[in-house]
C-alpha cells in the first residue's frame, strides 16, 4: 500500500461505551470502553479494504453498550488535497447507518449516561445464565477461577423479540452494522420481511451508586427466519448469529444456542432448527452443544448405543475438542444399539424428529458418536 493507502480494517476502530458508574470495583479488568477492530470491511470500503487519500487515519465508531446509539467521527493527521480520487470516508460509511444519532462527543457522552438509567432490552426474557466475574490478574494468567467474593458473578440474560416488539425495529437498524464487519458474506436484513424473528444476549450489571439498578449491555445477537413446514408448523433458520469481540471464546455463544434451541424445542409450532450457511467457527459450537446435549440424554444414549458396557465416554475427544458425557454410557464392546454402522433409519428418524434437529446434522452428529465410541 502507497503512503496514501490505508487498510480501512485497520483504521475502523469500534467501541462499546458503558457509563463508568457500571463497574463493578471488584472487576479490575473492566473497562468503561470496548474497543476492538472489525474483521471485514468490504461491505462498506469495497473489496479492496482500502481507503486512499489520508495518513493516521482513524475511524472512531462508538456505540452506547445498551441501546448502541452511534457516534462517528473521522480523524487523520494529513489528508492530500480535496480530488475526486480521496476517498469519503464519512460519507462512505454513514450510507450504512440510518440511525446515527451524532458527530458531537458531548452529545454521546450524555447518551451513555442516559442508557445506564432508562435502557431496558426489548421483547421478552427467554434465558438466563452467570458469569464469575475474573479479576485482571487471573484472566492474564488464563486462571479458570473467580475472585475471592461469593456474589462475585455478572448476570447475563437473552431476549426474544420480533418486528412486532415496539422498538426493536429501530434497535435492530443500529444492531446490524455488526453483520457487515464480522460475517464474511453477511447481508442486512429487510425489514419488509414479516418471518424473522431475534435473539438478543445482554450482560446485566448492577450500577455502583445503586446497586437496585440494573443496567444492560449488549453481547450479541442471533435472526431467525422461519419457513412454512408442511402440514402446519414452521422451521427456523438460524440466519445470523454474532458474539462481540470482548465477549468471545467465553461460552456466550453457546449459551445464546442453547436458548435458541430450548426455545425451538419447547415451541410446538416450530418443527425443527436449521443453519444458513455456517461458518467453521459456528459448526464447531453447533456440533460441540448438540453432542453435549446428546450425550446428555439417557434414553437416547442407550437406545442407540444398548447396555452399559465397557469403557465410558468420559474421555472421548471430537474433532480435537473434549467432550465429557455426564452419564457415561456405552462401552469399547459392540452391543445391540440402534446405532451403526448401519445405523436403524427409523430409530435415528424417530428421535430426529423429536430433537428437532435438520438431517444433515443429526447424520453428522451419529457419525460423530460412532467416532467418538471407537476413540
Ligand atoms: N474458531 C474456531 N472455533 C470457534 C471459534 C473460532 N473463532 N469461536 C468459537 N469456536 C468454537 C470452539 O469449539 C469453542 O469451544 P472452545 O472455546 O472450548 O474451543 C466453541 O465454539 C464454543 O465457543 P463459545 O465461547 O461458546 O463461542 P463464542 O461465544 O466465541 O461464539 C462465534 C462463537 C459465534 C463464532 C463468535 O466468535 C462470533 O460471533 N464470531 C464472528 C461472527 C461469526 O463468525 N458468526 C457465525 C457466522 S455463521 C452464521 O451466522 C450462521
Amino acid at each position: 500500500m502507497s503512503d496514501w493507502t490505508v487498510s480501512s480494517t485497520d483504521a475502523l476502530r469500534i467501541s462499546l461505551v458503558r457509563a463508568k458508574d457500571d463497574q463493578d470495583s471488584l472487576a479490575e479488568s473492566e473497562k468503561d470502553i470496548y474497543s476492538f477492530n472489525p474483521v471485514f470491511t468490504y461491505a462498506v470500503y469495497g473489496d479492496e479494504e482500502a481507503i486512499y487519500g489520508y495518513q493516521d487515519l482513524v475511524i472512531d465508531f462508538r456505540l452506547t453498550s445498551g441501546s448502541l446509539r452511534q457516534y462517528l467521527s473521522v480523524e487523520y493527521s494529513r489528508k492530500l488535497p480535496s480530488s475526486s480520487i480521496v476517498d469519503d470516508v464519512q460519507g462512505t460509511f454513514t450510507k450504512f447507518l440510518p440511525d446515527l444519532y451524532t458527530r458531537d462527543e458531548d452529545t454521546f457522552l450524555a447518551c451513555v449516561e442516559e442508557d445506564a438509567a432508562t435502557f431496558r432490552p426489548f421483547g421478552m426474557k427467554v434465558h438466563s445464565y452467570t458469569r464469575p466475574i475474573f479479576t485482571a490478574a487471573e484472566k492474564g494468567k488464563g486462571k479458570g477461577v473467580a475472585s475471592d467474593a461469593s456474589d462475585d458473578v455478572v448476570e447475563f440474560e437473552v431476549y426474544h423479540a420480533t418486528w412486532k416488539t415496539p422498538g426493536f425495529r429501530e434497535y435492530h437498524r443500529r444492531m446490524q452494522i455488526f453483520i457487515l464487519f464480522f460475517i464474511e458474506g453477511g447481508s442486512l436484513i429487510a425489514e419488509e420481511e414479516n418471518d424473522w424473528e431475534f435473539m438478543v444476549l445482554y450482560e446485566k450489571r448492577k450500577r455502583k451508586s445503586d446497586p437496585n439498578i440494573s443496567t444492560y449491555h449488549f453481547v450479541g445477537y442471533t435472526s431467525l427466519y422461519s419457513f412454512f413446514c408442511y402440514p402446519e408448523r414452521v422451521r427456523l433458520r438460524l440466519s445470523q448469529f454474532l458474539i462481540t469481540p470482548p465477549y468471545q471464546r467465553n461460552g456466550h455463544g453457546s449459551e445464546l444456542y442453547r436458548a435458541v434451541y430450548q426455545y425451538v424445542l419447547s415451541n410446538p409450532n416450530v418443527a425443527e432448527l436449521t443453519v444458513e450457511d455456517p461458518s467453521e467457527a459456528f459448526d464447531d459450537l453447533r456440533d460441540r452443544n448438540d453432542l453435549k446435549m446428546l450425550l446428555g440424554l439417557d434414553k437416547f444414549m442407550e437406545e442407540g448405543f444398548g447396555s452399559r458396557s465397557g469403557a465410558s465416554y468420559g474421555g472421548g475427544r471430537v474433532g480435537g475438542v473434549g467432550m465429557r458425557g455426564k452419564s457415561g454410557h456405552a462401552g469399547a464392546q459392540m452391543t445391540s444399539g440402534k446405532i451403526g454402522p448401519p445405523t436403524n433409519k427409523a430409530w435415528a428418524e424417530k428421535w430426529r424428529t423429536q430433537l428437532k434437529i435438520a438431517s444433515r446434522q443429526f447424520q453428522r452428529l451419529i457419525e460423530m458418536l460412532i467416532l467418538l465410541r471407537l476413540d
